[in-house]
């Protein structure tokens, strides 16, 4: 007997009797989740592996599974039980829980899955599910109808109507236990669409994606992600999306990614059966290996001959839990990953290991409106060909969208480049696409100067020149060259376009005209002449000088600036950086941003840099912040964004999220009277509170509280969408930054 065998883990503690089936995200990064799902065996923290456990071949044991792995969660097989008289007899009498010797939380699923094996199944669509019911179980699963990958149109389009023909009866008989209402639709987008859409009608507590087990085993990975595509979109977004049989650690960070909660492996225990060893980049065979492909600690003083060499039930058992513990260590890696803001990091690495998993990250992330050379050029890459070949993709832009607009942007921290793949990194996607909805230069504008050579920030470098070019050619438009793409030079701390960790050569690259081009375009500037100038080492003033020159300007860069002037060019640059800020961070429309800037005060610390922004009566109204170029809020800032909206404030909780938003200022989430008291003293927003928001709410983004006449309670940050936020019942919901004390 091994030494963890003596320590047995505490039994789980039960939800709260009001939170019972609810789901809350704690943590996000996009559509990647980490979450809680409240159950009567225990908390499910999100994304959770569910082992599938077979009740008559249990390879590891439950009670191993919670003590040693502390795996909060499994799956066991309902039909399997009702099938045998004396599992079926101790199931109904002790319970699923003690029949299995497992104190967590005990999914089980219906028959549909031998029905897809074996043919049909003798059960009725009510019975199973009370004999689910009746074991105690904490979710069941009603009995769906399978959609496989080969079956045509209409045959899917049956399945789909049957299983939501049988929705209401199963959860009529399946009471309050948790239920699953799996999505089916085979390989077709409508169909999924439909089904999602119909099964999220009913209070389902959690919903499988089925009919995807044959999908994955002919690793037809593309499809699968279009699958996730067509279905989690239309789902509600409150409850956990579950992906039915999918097991390998291989598909873990994109289904993540891509808004996954729940997993459940038989892998593990099959694929050990004849000797095949799960890593995250494929299947090995033990036959073949000297060495572990990954040391796990099960297997930590074994080699694999000798564990060939042993007795085929205690080389399986032992095989299993090496897969066990391989698959754990990939999901504890994602999820630390989504608390990092790295998951699609994680994607683009593991979509290097597999042909069929490259090809689903390049279909995922090579949107049509992805600009093909958006560094200078490029050759025709594998992202051309994955476009060219899909001549659909067009078809799947709302989905894509969904996907990006989740995105938090800016965040803290570097950039890491990793080649091409980098620049097709949703959260980078959403960055380029808010600075070129939200900020407007000037109609005026004929000429611009586009420095580039350096990563950001690029003040050190330039500010000098900024002032000197404001003052001698006020219209000449200063912009940067990043390698993510053009910005204007007011906003050359913003991340992510200042923080690229990346070789010289990448931010050295030579600027090619073509492109440059069609940045202006993107940011509204369609007929302007420009000139390059290169900030990277000595001459950089000689070389600003030809480019001046190139474009008819007096160009004396040396001539001196008298102080006034040069106090009155940093001046209108801190205001050109106000308003461009406002424009991108908060919405906020230009007119709106100067009228907010005018007579402005700027707190500067020693280095020059500003602190604070305040109005004219010396009112706090945003501070840039140095971390990640943003601009935060101050309750003064918070007012005057109130006091210029034109839109009608929010009257209920949309049920879409809608992107078409631009110059309405930061989105409003009105709370009730029960929550006013504390957002006034600063404390967050918890679900269930807010009375309605407008559909442009965005996790990351900073957005205004008011109460339901309409009066300032507070700003925050928000961490949802507004689907979200009229869907979910707990967790918070925005994290206060400033509360507007007392009734004015
Ligand atoms: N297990 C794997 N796929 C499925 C499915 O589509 N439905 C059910 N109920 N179980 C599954």
């Amino acid at each position: 007997m091994s030494a963890w065998s003596h320590e047995r883990r505490d039994d789980p503690t039960p939800c709260r009797a009001q939170d019972h089936g609810r789901f809350e995200v704690t943590q996000r990064d996009g559509r990647a989740r980490l979450g809680k799902l409240h159950t009567h065996h225990g908390v499910l923290e999100t994304p959770a592996l569910l082992p599938v456990v077979n009740p008559n071949i249990r390879t590891v044991e439950p009670r191993e599974m919670w003590d040693k792995y502390g795996i909060q969660a499994l799956i066991t097989n309902s039909y399997i039980m009702w099938k045998h008289e004396d599992l079926r007899t101790i199931a109904q009498n002790k319970g699923v829980h003690n029949l299995l010797d497992f104190p967590g939380v005990v999914m089980t699923d219906s028959g549909t899955f031998q029905s897809y094996v074996y043919g049909d199944v003798e059960v009725g669509v009510d019975e199973i599910v009370a004999f689910q019911r009746s074991i105690g179980v904490d979710i069941a699963t009603m009995l769906d109808v399978f959609s496989r990958p080969d079956m045509n149109a209409t045959e899917v389009e049956e399945a789909v109507r049957e299983t939501e023909a049988r929705a209401a009866q199963s959860l009529e008989a399946a009471g309050d236990t948790m239920l699953n209402g799996p999505v089916q639709g085979g390989v077709f987008r409508e169909l999924r669409h439909i089904s999602a859409q119909l099964m999220g009608s009913h209070p389902f507590a959690v919903h499988p994606i089925g009919g995807i087990v044959p999908v994955m085993e002919q690793q037809r990975y593309k499809e699968y992600a279009k699958i996730m595509m067509a279905s989690l979109p239309l789902l509600p977004p409150n409850r956990p999306v579950h992906m039915f049989g999918c097991g390998h650690p291989m598909l873990f960070p994109m289904s993540i990614a891509l808004g996954a909660d729940l997993f459940d492996s038989a892998a593990y225990a099959l694929f050990a059966r004849d000797g095949r060893l799960l890593t995250p980049w494929g299947t090995e065979r033990i036959d073949e290996l000297v060495d572990w492909p990954l040391l796990m600690p099960c297997v930590a003083h074994q080699t694999p001959e000798q564990v060939r060499s042993m007795k085929t039930k205690e080389r399986e058992h032992l095989l299993a839990k090496y897969n066990l513990e391989v698959t754990l260590s990939e999901l504890a890696r994602c999820k630390q990953a989504v608390r990092d803001g790295r998951i699609w990091q994680l994607v683009e690495q593991r979509s290097h290991q597999h042909p069929a998993l490259r090809e689903a990250f390049l279909w995922l992330t090579t949107a049509p409106s992805f600009e093909r050379n958006l560094r200078p050029e490029r050759f025709y890459t594998d992202r051309d060909a994955a476009r060219d070949i899909d001549r659909d993709r067009g078809m799947w832009e709302d989905a894509w969208d969904w996907v990006v607009w989740s995105q938090q942007t800016p965040r803290s921290g570097g950039i890491q480049w990793g080649g091409d793949d980098t620049f097709s990194r949703p959260h980078i996607a959403k960055a380029r696409r808010t600075l070129h909805m939200r900020w407007e230069g000037s109609g005026e504008t004929k000429q611009a100067i586009v420095f580039h050579g350096i990563r950001g920030p690029f003040r050190d470098r330039i500010n000098d020149v900024l002032e000197w070019l404001d003052h001698h050619h006020p219209t000449l438009q200063p912009l940067i060259l990043t390698s993510l793409g053009l910005i204007p030079a007011s906003l050359e701390d913003l991340n992510p376009f200042a923080h690229l960790d990346a070789p010289a050569w990448v931010l050295r690259h030579e600027p090619e005209t073509a492109w440059i081009q069609r940045e202006l375009q993107r940011l509204g500037f369609s007929d302007v002449a420009f000139a390059t100038v290169d900030v990277a080492g000595d001459g950089m003033k000689q070389r600003l000088s030809e480019a001046l020159e190139s474009l008819n300007l007096a160009n004396e860069v040396h001539q001196p600036m008298e102080s006034s002037q040069r106090e009155e060019a940093r001046n209108n640059l801190r205001m050109r950086q106000g308003i461009a800020k406002q424009m991108v961070l908060l919405n906020a429309s230009k007119d709106v941003a100067m009228a907010i800037m005018e007579g402005a005060e700027f707190v500067v610390n020693r280095e020059g840099r500003v602190k604070n922004i305040n109005d004219g009566q010396g009112q706090h109204l945003f501070s840039p912040r140095l971390r990640d170029g943003g601009m935060s809020l101050a309750n003064a800032g918070a007012q005057a964004m109130l006091q210029h909206r034109l839109e009608p404030k929010p009257t209920g909780l949309p049920r879409t999220e809608w992107w078409g938003h631009v110059g309405k200022g930061p989105a409003i989430v009105v709370v009730d009277d029960d929550a006013e008291p504390f957002v006034r003293k600063g404390r967050n927003v918890f679900h269930g509170f807010a009375l309605g928001c407008d559909p442009w709410l965005a996790p990351g983004q900073p957005c205004l509280i008011t109460n339901a006449s309409g009066q300032l309670l507070g700003h925050g940050v928000a961490q949802c969408t507004s689907t979200e936020m009229g869907a979910m019942t707990k967790g918070i919901a925005v994290k206060t930054r400033g509360g507007i004390g007392k009734e004015n």
